[in-house]
């Protein structure tokens, strides 16, 4: 079957590359308008080219909301409406333990993993959704679920988006508010503890490999398509099978 997103329109934050990237192309080759938007002009220029479909891109940092209110603004005069939002720019300043992190690089991280998907979605609803209902999509992990070393601040930030996707179902009404909580995928961004232990964590998975950008944009596209209308406030663990491997087998 295939899944269209033919007549919507989405913005997508972090979409220069990695997950972002992946997610926007997938949404395009469904059909869907898309905006980009995250730090770079000269990166999210380059993503779109590669892009056979409508784009836009605007160079917005997820932490600011001035800036969130100005790309939903610049959405809204080039495409009408915004019918998804996928929170996925997300940044990791501090690794160490969770008592070793110090107040700036705290706030840092919470202004763009959390501040940022709330005033982002507060913006797109205010703009858009609360007269045409659509899906927004946070981008989670699955250390918001499980305590591990190193990441502790990081992982407050995503398990606090995954409340944050149940608080803001509860609350929209007819726009659905959806979770992703990848594990360890192969981007930019988890490249360092790819190098350094990539192999090892992949022959532990039962599906034996690690994940792909591609591999969490077609759960994105299946949950922002309206063949998942009837699932809300929800985050779903995609982790080749990590959460499985304790077994005996
Ligand atoms: N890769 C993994 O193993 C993994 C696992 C679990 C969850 N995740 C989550 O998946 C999401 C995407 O991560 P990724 O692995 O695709 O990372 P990535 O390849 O490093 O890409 C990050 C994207 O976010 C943008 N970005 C970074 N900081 C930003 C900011 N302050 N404001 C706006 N845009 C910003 C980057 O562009 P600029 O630098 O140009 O802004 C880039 O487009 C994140 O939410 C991450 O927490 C990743």
């Amino acid at each position: 079957m295939e899944i269209s997103l033919r007549g919507k329109t989405a913005i997508v934050t972090g979409a220069s590359r990695g997950i972002g990237k992946a997610i926007a192309k997938s949404f395009v080759d469904a059909g869907a308008q898309v905006m980009l938007t995250s730090r770079k002009i000269d990166a999210l220029q380059a993503a779109a080219k590669e892009l056979d479909g409508e784009t836009a891109v605007f160079a917005a940092n997820a932490g600011d909301i001035d800036q969130a209110h100005e790309c939903v603004d610049a959405t809204m005069k080039r495409f009408g409406k915004i019918d998804i939002l996928v929170n996925n720019a997300a940044t990791n300043p501090y690794y160490g333990a969770t008592l070793g992190v110090d107040s700036a690089q705290f706030d840092k991280t919470f202004q763009v993993n959390l501040k940022g998907p709330l005033f982002w979605s507060q913006a797109v609803f205010n703009a858009s959704m609360q007269k045409n209902p659509g899906v927004i999509l946070n981008i989670a992990s699955v250390g918001g679920l499980r305590a591990e070393q190193g990441l502790g601040v990081y992982n407050l930030t995503k398990a606090a988006v995954i409340h944050l996707t149940s608080q803001l179902a509860c609350e929209l009404g007819r726009t659905r508010v959806v979770g992703i909580a990848p594990g360890l995928v192969k981007t930019l961004f988890a490249s360092v503890l790819i190098e350094n232990v990539g192999e090892r964590l992949a022959a532990a998975l039962p599906t034996k490999r690690l994940g792909e950008p591609q591999d969490i944009a077609n759960l994105a596209l299946f949950l922002c398509s309206d063949l998942a209308s009837w699932i809300t406030g929800e985050t779903y663990v995609i982790d080749g099978g990590a959460g499985v491997r304790s077994g005996t087998m």
